[in-house]
């Protein structure tokens, strides 16, 4: 069975993430990057995120080559708290490959970050996002009106969390 692994992302990555977090068809999401360039800047960046224990993001590979992305967003207010954001390059959708990678960065969340509750905030019309949480295991704890901006317009966001000992 393909594997599915994460590890820190490169300023090497940046011309596949670029391909992979631009895809039009990503309905649910923007991220707002304008050329590989921006993202290459973006990406050199990661290491302060890091060391200040800001963000923590990561590319996914399947069988070795990155497939996607996924990051732990550190709440600035209570560290105990972290929020999982992630995207797959859409010809490697449907695989598991995201459901596995939530799992990972989980572990690393609640046994090397110190967490206690990590968050996953999806869209009310993500569907596939909503699959991904509840099958790693995430609780959908209710809804967070217009907590999204998305492209000028505010839509609502389904919270789901797992806390340490779930
Ligand atoms: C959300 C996303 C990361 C899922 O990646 P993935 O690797 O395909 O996820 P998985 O294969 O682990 O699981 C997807 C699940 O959603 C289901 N699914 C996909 N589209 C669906 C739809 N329209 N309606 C209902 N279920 C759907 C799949 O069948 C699968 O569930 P199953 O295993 O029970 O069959 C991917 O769709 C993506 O990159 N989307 C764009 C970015 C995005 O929305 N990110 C999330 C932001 S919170």
């Amino acid at each position: 069975m393909p594997k599915v692994t994460i590890r820190p992302q490169r300023v090497s990555d940046a011309k596949r993430f670029f391909e992979i977090i631009t895809n039009p068809n990503f309905k649910h999401t923007h991220v707002p990057v304008k050329s590989v360039e921006e993202e290459r800047k973006w990406l050199r960046g990661n290491v302060g995120r890091r060391k200040k224990n800001i963000e923590h993001n990561f590319a996914i590979l399947y069988d070795g080559y990155v497939v996607g992305v996924i990051g732990m967003k550190m709440d600035p207010h209570h560290k105990h708290i972290g929020e999982i954001g992630y995207g797959v390059d859409e010809s490697y959708h449907g695989r598991g490959i995201a459901t596995e990678a939530v799992r990972q960065i989980g572990k690393i969340g609640f046994r090397k970050l110190g967490l206690e509750r990590i968050e996953i905030r999806t869209s009310v019309k993500n569907k596939a996002s909503q699959r991904v949480a509840i099958k790693a295991g995430y609780k959908k704890e209710g809804i967070l009106r217009h907590a999204f901006n998305l492209r000028g317009k505010f839509v609502d966001d389904y919270l789901y969390a797992k806390i340490k000992k779930d």
